[in-house]
């Protein structure tokens, strides 16, 4: 069987699918002048994710958002609301944060010394009589970035008329509310350094065509030919594979494939038990993971039994990507480079259910192998490397992660020689094509 699209427009007549089909020219990737539409069509427009709210749980907490050339630091105030502000000082324009996450009493700038209130206003400027006319709190308080919490995501919008964001993400909301995300810990923030264009990482994670290629590993455990795509306006999709499952284009193994079998192991299946039947393991899993989720105090009742086996990867429009298990939910975004078109900034943060109820080591137990946080933890430090950091072995995303990143900057700079004019796409990558049509739809006149 072959991947399955479907298309669901948004309520009020907003089609997934744009007029207009996007010829993928290598110059969308490559031309600096793209790097200026694009900042001021899309990034300037569209609600980004920029991290996570248990961040900054009190007064005084705050993280920094950087993005081509903005910074914008989010910031919690004594009343409990969460902000975020240009990070820019209104006398000349100094940057007054650096460092993320952090706390601080009042907001500071080093420079000559204004000082803010946690809310952005001004709160006190050194030798003030100094100023003719005088300065006023009305004229020179930081300046807001729309900011809205959900599902414990913070996102940001540089558009003061943007849509609020519910309304930008359609039916996501819904369909990832079961997953409780503000329930999950962060077990991971990392930042790799790429040699490549923001589009080219996405592009990457917008279709499964090369995964048999690159990450052969996966014929073991997962079935990405039969995948299930969903495309949404705005840019947005998703993508659902079976888990548990093997690679439908090759014969089924008759012993339980290496990957699978921590998975079946901490859940307390015995491998060998589906010696000749392992077609049998994704149901199996379904139910056993129902079973000791009770038994640890963790609740699935809310997701269905799909959604326990499988793998679904969400894409919301420009740059974050999240491919979710029940258990662990990895968000991506590609963050353009602040001058130069054909590099970026991967973020990874990885999120999972607490260990208090994820696993019990007395009983043997655990409801996914890799669980390790629990609430008590310390945050995690934030890892930034590059991309020959990975290849060396000094740091991984997983090895999934890492194959890919191992290809991303051989793509740009293969796309950028005069042996290559632009992409052909099939079926399969529709998902891409999608993207580039709302980019397109995105960058258009208006
Ligand atoms: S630039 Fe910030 S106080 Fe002068
Ligand atoms: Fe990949």
């Amino acid at each position: 069987m072959p991947q399955i699209t479907q298309e669901e427009d948004f309520p009020g007549g907003l089609k997934a699918r744009t007029a207009e089909r996007a010829v993928l020219d290598k110059t969308r990737y490559t031309n600096p002048t793209v790097r200026e539409r694009e900042w001021e069509k899309i990034w300037s427009r569209c609600w980004l994710f920029a991290g996570l709210v248990s961040d900054i749980p009190g007064a005084g907490d705050y993280f920094l958002y950087e993005l081509g050339p903005e910074s914008v630091v989010v910031l919690r105030d004594e009343d409990g609301n969460v902000g975020a502000f240009y990070n820019v000082c209104q006398h000349r324009g100094n940057r007054i944060f650096s460092g993320s996450p952090g706390w601080v009493k009042q907001v500071a700038c080093p420079y000559h010394g204004w000082r803010y209130h946690l809310d952005g206003s001004l709160a006190e400027v050194p030798d003030a009589d100094r100023f003719c006319p005088a300065i006023t709190a009305q004229e020179r308080s930081l300046k807001t970035v729309r900011v809205e919490v959900w599902a414990g995501l913070v996102w940001l919008n540089f558009d003061p008329g943007a849509e609020p964001l519910a309304d930008y993400l359609g039916p996501i909301v819904s369909r990832l509310e079961p997953y409780r995300f503000e329930n999950m810990l962060l077990a991971k923030h990392q930042t790799v350094a790429l040699d490549a264009n923001w589009k080219t990482v996405r592009d990457n994670f917008l279709e499964q065509y090369h995964v048999d290629f690159i990450h052969p590993q996966h014929a073991g455990f997962v079935d990405c030919c039969n995948s299930i795509n969903t495309l949404w306006p705005m840019g947005h999709s998703a993508t659902v594979v079976e888990g548990f499952v093997t690679n439908s284009r090759y014969r089924v193994p008759e012993e339980v494939p290496e990957p699978l079998r921590p998975f079946l192991e901490s859940l307390g299946l015995d491998p060998a038990a589906f010696s000749g039947r392992v077609p049998e393991i994704r149901a199996a899993v379904q139910q056993r993971k129902r079973e000791v989720g009770d038994l640890l105090g963790h609740d699935y009742s809310p997701l269905s039994d799909a959604q326990l086996s499988d793998v679904w990867q969400y894409d919301i429009f420009p740059n974050t990507f999240m491919t979710i298990n029940p258990e662990e939910l990895w968000i991506f975004g590609p963050r353009p480079h602040p001058t130069d078109h054909e590099k970026c900034f991967l973020d990874k943060f990885t999120l999972q259910i607490p260990a208090e109820t994820g696993c019990d080591e007395a009983k043997g137990l655990s409801l996914h192998p890799a669980l390790c946080v629990s609430r008590d933890a310390e945050r995690p430090e934030h890892e930034s490397f590059t991309r020959d950091d990975v290849l060396a072995g000094k740091h991984s995303l997983t090895i999934t992660i890492d194959q890919d990143i191992e290809y991303l900057p051989d793509m740009q700079a293969g796309m950028r020689s005069r042996g290559f004019d632009r992409a052909v796409l099939n079926a399969d990558e529709v998902r891409v094509q999608h993207f580039h049509d709302w980019v397109d739809a995105w960058c258009a006149d208006d």
